[in-house]
């Protein structure tokens, strides 16, 4: 990972750029990496705030020999993989959110983006998106209370190189243990990191929201919510 990298000052969504390049025979493990993006995505159609030369806003393309329902699996590996890479670059500690937000402090700090080009029973290629907010002081008036930066949270301008090194070396180990040993090592890392099992919480997704109790996760990935009735809903 990392061994091709296109580097861009300004792009749309680095997203775009990763479907496009994978589509025209890009390798797995080529990341493209933007200054600002003028058009990011986050997930559920939002945008993704991407001012130019404070956050990391890159895509990493992935060409795995896996069905396509086990995808969302590398989402939380993509997680882990981030959690990890920032710890060793600054010290601090991240929680995760389900399925992809990591938080520091409570306020969100990364969003992960995965999106993936399948025919029936066989993955093309899976994007996977990071937006870090690294260096802003600042965020616009809808996310100000919600958001935070590295910056921030550690008092000190960070190097925005150091940590994308950092992320790529962790998740191509994890990656590596994945394809070897399945999901179920991801899995319990991921968990050490996450705050969300065992609370009441509401899971948004594309076809609504939902509250309940979060019990875990399966092997697949897929979050286990028990309703107030205490029937469990797998989401
Ligand atoms: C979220 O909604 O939490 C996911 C946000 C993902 C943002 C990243 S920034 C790099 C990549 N390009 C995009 O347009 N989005 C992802």
């Amino acid at each position: 990972f990392g061994k091709n990298v296109h580097y861009e000052k300004s792009v749309s969504s680095t997203q775009e750029l990763a479907h496009r390049i994978a589509s025209e025979g890009g390798e797995e493990g080529t990341i493209i990496v933007a200054e600002e993006q003028v058009a990011g995505k986050g997930r559920l159609g939002r945008q993704w705030y991407s001012p130019i030369g404070t956050g990391i806003w890159m895509s990493m393309i992935l060409k795995p020999k896996i069905p396509p329902q086990q995808a969302p699996q590398l989402t939380l590996l993509t997680a882990v993989a981030v959690i990890r890479g920032i710890h060793a670059i600054t010290g601090l500690n991240c929680d995760i959110k389900w399925p992809n937000d990591i938080l520091l402090n409570g306020k969100k700090l990364v969003g992960i983006l995965t999106e993936m080009q399948a025919d029936l029973d066989q993955i093309q290629s899976v994007i996977i998106g990071i937006g870090i907010n690294v260096n802003q002081i600042s965020f616009p008036e809808e996310i100000k209370e919600t958001a935070t930066s590295l910056r921030i949270e550690k008092g000190k301008e960070i190097n925005r190189a150091s940590i994308i090194k950092s992320i790529l070396e962790n998740f191509e180990e994890l990656y590596e243990i994945y394809l070897k040993e399945g999901f179920l090592p991801i899995k319990i890392m991921w968990e050490a990191h996450a705050i969300t099992i065992g609370k009441r919480i509401t899971a948004r997704t594309m076809g609504g929201s939902f509250q309940g109790f979060a019990q875990g996760i399966t092997d697949e990935g897929i979050l286990l919510l028990e309703d107030d009735l205490g029937d469990t809903h797998k989401i």
